[in-house]
């Protein structure tokens, strides 16, 4: 299998870039913005390529996407920058991108984007919000409205494309944990967390479960009391 990672230096692609390429007959490409990341990103066993998804053209993404079989938008603004960064990486960054997978000869590659829990239409509560979840919500909206935003309009521009099979993975909050090899996926409620290591692993994980394709999936740390959700063992 032959995967490109976009946002191939960051703290979860590195350890994915670690999972796959143990894993045999498969090649990892990860995109990083600055050569000074290529020596990490070859420590993990993948083959470092530098575009940036601000200043490089779609023409050059489609180039390194083609001849694969998967690609990751693992890439973020990490909410920094102001609104006007969010929307240009985490917005128009994963539009470019999947103009670029468009312009690949088919068989063209499958994508998994990775949003986030809670990109939604925040007009609508979602049926299984609790209280809590809403009160979350409205935090997560006061301190990084632009972020989910952005990622909400990248969501909704993939769910229109039919060219290509996509997946949209949407974890929790992330900590630097110890990984727990078990997540679980499904309407997840907004206090769960999710291990960076789990992360890696469920996103691993769904490079070979193509029955996800054309799906979001919400994906969180087992949790007590979420409810319709089905606990996966990524191992
Ligand atoms: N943090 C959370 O709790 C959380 C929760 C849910 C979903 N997510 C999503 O999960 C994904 C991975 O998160 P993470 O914590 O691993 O991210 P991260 O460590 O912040 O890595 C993001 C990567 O994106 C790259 N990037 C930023 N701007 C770019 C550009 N213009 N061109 C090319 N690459 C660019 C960064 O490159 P540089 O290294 O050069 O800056 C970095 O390597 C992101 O999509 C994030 O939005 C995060």
């Amino acid at each position: 299998m032959n995967v490109a990672i976009v946002g191939g230096h960051g703290n979860v692609s590195l350890r994915l870039a670690r999972r796959l390429a143990s894993r045999a007959n498969t090649k990892v490409f990860s995109i990083v913005r600055n050569s000074a990341h290529n020596d990490d990103v070859t420590a993990a066993g993948a083959t470092p390529v530098e575009l940036s998804l601000e200043d490089s053209p779609k023409e050059k993404f489609a180039e390194v996407f083609t001849g694969k079989d998967l690609v990751y938008f693992a890439a973020g603004s990490g909410g920094k920058g102001g609104a006007e960064r969010m929307r240009k990486v985490d917005f128009e960054g994963a539009v470019k991108v999947f103009d670029a997978l468009e312009l690949v000869p088919e068989p063209r590659p499958r994508l998994i984007l990775v949003s986030s829990v809670d990109v939604r239409d925040y007009n609508k509560r979602p049926p299984h919000y609790t209280d809590a979840d809403v009160k979350k919500s409205e935090e997560y909206q006061k301190a990084l409205g632009g972020y989910f935003e952005a990622k909400h309009q990248a969501d909704l521009d993939l769910v229109r494309r039919a060219a290509f099979k996509w997946t949209i993975l949407r974890p929790a909050l992330y900590t630097n944990d110890e990984g727990t090899g078990l997540v679980q996926v499904g309407k997840t409620h907004l206090d769960g967390t999710i291990s960076r290591d789990d992360v890696a692993q469920g996103w691993c994980k769904s490079a070979r479960r193509t029955w996800t394709a054309r799906s979001p999936a919400m994906m969180s740390h087992m949790h007590s009391h979420c409810s319709q959700i089905a606990q996966t063992q990524l191992g």
